[in-house]
Parts: structure tokens; sequence; C-alpha cells
């Protein structure tokens, strides 16, 4: 038995203006998660959307909103995401080494599950603390492309990463994130990724729901054999 499998369509693929029927749609196709890529054209070059949007996208679903920052300054943010009714709180470990402590402290008195992210050319190390720490985050994202856009291809040298994270932590949220469908899932199933960021792949789809499911069916086949 693995640690829980869950699917997490990139809205960021998905048609912005009608945000609330695309989560609708994905959560119908089988969807765990919506993951929410949040960006402020500083830390990484594009903009997307905020709290506000997560506010208004709220009305609309119970679903758990995975809220990834790809933001300069996350502590900013959490207040905000708090009243939005954000459900996961990913910050990045670059832009948060003085004071990761402080933000996990406030995603949780917000209500909010603490996740960290790490782009490709940061060692896995450095998330080591965040997860050993007495108060520590509960999810790490691996990214498997540069961070900013999605529909780039995957980097199969990051499995390394989370091979190295699955063995140290069995039984902590693994994410991987930025080029992920149905022919590169096997690679981060088998490295030992649980939690999957898909965005392309699953919108640009004529079968969404086929793909959550072979998403799916990838990790727990792996997880048997592990
Ligand atoms: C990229 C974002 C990803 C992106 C993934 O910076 O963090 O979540 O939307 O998109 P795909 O699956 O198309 O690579
Ligand atoms: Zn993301």
């Amino acid at each position: 038995m693995g640690v829980a499998v869950k699917i997490a369509p990139s809205m960021l693929s998905s048609d912005f203006a009608n945000l609330a029927s695309e989560t609708e749609r994905m959560i119908q196709f089988g969807a765990d998660w919506l993951h929410m890529d949040i960006m402020d054209r500083h830390f990484v070059p594009n903009l997307t959307i905020g709290a506000p949007v997560i506010e208004s996208l709220r009305k609309h679903t119970k679903a758990y909103l995975d809220c990834h920052l790809m933001v300069t300054n996350p502590i900013d943010y959490v207040e905000p995401l708090t009243k939005a009714g954000a459900s996961g709180f990913t910050f990045h470990v670059e832009v948060s080494k003085e004071n990761w402590k402080e933000i996990i402290e406030r995603i949780k008195l917000g209500g909010m599950r603490p996740g960290v992210a790490l782009k490709p050319q940061t060692a896995i190390e450095e998330v080591f603390p965040l997860v050993e720490s007495e108060n520590p985050v509960e999810l790490v994202l691996v990214m498997t492309v540069e961070p900013g856009f999605g529909g780039q291809k995957f980097m199969p040298e990051m499995m390394d990463k989370v091979r190295k994270l699955r063995r140290k932590f069995p039984s902590l949220d693994i994410e991987v994130d930025g080029g992920l469908g149905p022919s590169t899932i096997d690679m981060a199933a088998a490295a030992g990724a649980n939690c999957i960021v898909a965005g392309s792949s699953v919108f640009g789809s004529a079968d969404p729901a086929h793909v959550i499911l072979e998403l799916r069916k990838s990790v727990q086949e792996a997880q048997e054999i592990n």
C-alpha cells in the first residue's frame, strides 16, 4: 500500500473564461485535486491568477484547490488565499530561505495545507529541513519543467530527486509538475510520486477522463510493485 494517489489537472491549461465549468468538468472526469498556478511575472516570466479568482471559484466548487505559488513573496499571499478558500498552499524554497518557518506556521493557522516546491536547478537536499522540521510541510512539489508555462517537455533527470525523497520519507505527498501525461507517467510513478499534476495532456485530450484514469492506474501499479 502506498500513499494516496491524487490526480490534479492544472487549470492553467483550461479555458480561464469558463473556469467554474472547467473545474466541474474535471471533477466529473475523476480529478482528485484542481491545481491552481499562481504566477506574479517576477518569480516567473508569466502572470496568471491570484486570490480574487480563487475566491470566485470557491463559490462554485467544494473541490480541493491545490495552489502552486510561483511568486517572489509567498508570505504576502497567505492571508488573501486563506480568505479566498484555498486548500493547499505550496511555495517555492528558492524564495523562502529566510522565512519558511513563519510561512508554514501562517499557512497552518489559515487552515491550509503547506507544501514546498523546487525548481529543476535546485538540489533536493534544500527541502529536507522543511520536511524534517517540528512544524513540517506536508507535500513536496518537484518541478519537472522550468516553472512558468504549460506544455513543456518533461525532464526525466528530475526523477532522482523523487527517488531520494521517497526513500527518505515513505509517507510524504510527493507531487510532480510539468510535462506529465500517458507517455511520461510511468517514470514518475516508478520513482515514487503520488500526486500528479497534468495540464496539457488532460485538457488537450479528446477524452480527459481516460487520461486521468491512465495516470491513476500507472501510479497504483507502481505502488503495488514497490
Ligand atoms: C508550470 C506549472 C504547471 C503547468 C503544467 O509552471 O507549474 O502546473 O500548468 O502544465 P503541463 O502539464 O502542460 O506541463
Ligand atoms: Zn504548477
